[in-house]
């Protein structure tokens, strides 16, 4: 047994890997652009497609620019509205792989929702991406929480706990199908196998990075234990103390257990030459021409209705929701987007996962304004 913990816990992603190839203080990343609308529930008529090319495009101007990865969506079935947000969603790891194939130095990750694919096939296909990407592939583990989601799948969705239950074992055989270790057998209370060989093993004798977004305390004790990174979403009422709290937390817990781990967090950009043209552009996509019926549908399967509800807080979370699904709005000139994730490097974070309304639209001006002042602030080098 103690050979097996050591064939799971031992093969680590090396430092290369976890740094994402990239000594840039202040990591970046893209977040959700494998989804038609992406983060932005809006009837913005320049919404983002979520095309083949349109994805291939912006990962190649991505690759240019230094950002250090794409971060897709695990979505099976979108959520309705005007705009059937997030209808239309491309595969994540066939995607993965494919620009992976197409770029030289960008990390793409796979969101694989773990209950939803026997581990052996998941084990390979990373391991197939992983080789295509020269160990530029990373894996974003999820448990799922939307049950229509499940139920297309025939699969039922566990009860909260129990999903980490599943998700450990399904992640201690990915790793042992990773490690050198062959021909074991695995008797899990879920899963069981027998005789597993799995080759090749992945890229240059390292694992991919392994990350996870668990909010609660059991998804976040699932990162701490098995993952280089957890992705935390900062919401705008926390103050700059609370959230270098939770940073400092979550490193200090895996610390306990002998592991490092880097903690990132989700960001929704809009940036324009002045803050007025900020606000404006956001209130016109987000809150003018939000697709409230798909806002309402995604809240209405958390339990959230104008009837559990006061107005104003349900009003409240309806906005939330139709920005970016909830990640931290960083709307300015482009001095107040970098000085804003300047104080969310001081906080602790390694990087940011952000989105835009259009990502190949807003992602040059983005790269030619807000880039260089992070590399005068000395959290990024110049591409
Ligand atoms: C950055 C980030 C990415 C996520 N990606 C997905 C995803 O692609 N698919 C999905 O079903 N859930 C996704 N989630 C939801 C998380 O996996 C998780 O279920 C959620 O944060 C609730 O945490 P809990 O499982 O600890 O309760 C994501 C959350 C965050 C913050």
């Amino acid at each position: 047994m103690q050979g097996r913990e050591a064939a799971i816990d031992g093969m680590t992603g090396n430092g290369e890997r976890t740094a994402m190839g990239s000594a840039n203080r202040l990591k970046l990343g893209l977040f959700g652009a494998n989804c038609s609308s992406g983060r932005a529930v809006t009837l913005a008529p320049e919404r983002w497609s979520g095309s083949w090319p349109d994805c291939l495009r912006l990962a190649q101007l991505a690759d240019e620019a230094g950002i250090e990865f794409m971060l897709p969506i695990g979505r099976w079935k979108g959520y309705g509205g005007d705009t059937d947000y997030q209808g239309a969603t491309l595969e994540t790891v066939t995607w993965a792989a494919g620009l992976l194939a197409k770029t030289k130095r960008l990390n793409v990750f796979g969101t694989v929702h773990a209950p939803l694919i026997a581990p052996l096939i998941a084990a390979k296909q990373f391991v197939t991406a992983d080789h295509i990407g020269e160990g530029r592939f990373g894996l974003n583990i999820v448990c799922g929480w939307n049950e229509g989601e499940f139920e297309m799948f025939g699969a039922a969705l566990r009860d909260h706990e129990t999903r980490y239950d599943y998700a450990q074992e399904w992640l201690d055989v990915i790793k042992l199908a990773w490690s050198p270790q062959d021909d074991f057998d695995f008797d899990g209370r879920f899963i069981k196998l027998k005789g597993v060989r799995a080759k090749p093993k992945p890229h240059g004798g390292t694992r991919p990075v392994i990350m996870n977004a668990g909010a609660s305390r059991t998804g976040q004790a699932f990162a701490v234990r098995n993952c280089d990174a957890l992705f935390s979403n900062v919401s705008n009422g926390i103050s700059f103390d609370e959230t270098a709290q939770h940073v400092k937390n979550v490193k200090a817990l895996a610390r306990q257990s002998g592991r490092e781990i880097d903690v990132y967090t989700v960001g929704v950009v809009t940036c324009r030459s002045t803050t007025r043209e900020a606000e404006e552009y956001y209130h016109h996509c987000i809150v003018a021409n939000a697709d409230w019926q798909a806002v309402d549908n995604i809240l209405a399967m958390r339990g959230v209705t104008a009837l559990t509800h006061p107005p104003d807080q349900f009003q409240r979370l309806r906005n939330h929701q139709a920005n970016g699904m909830g990640g931290l709005p960083l709307i300015g000139d482009p001095d107040a987007v970098a000085s804003r994730m300047a104080q969310l490097a001081g906080a602790g974070f390694t990087g940011i996962a952000i989105s835009f309304v259009n990502y190949l639209d807003e992602l040059l001006y983005f790269c030619g304004e807000v880039l260089p002042r992070l590399a005068r602030l000395g959290l990024r080098q110049n591409p």
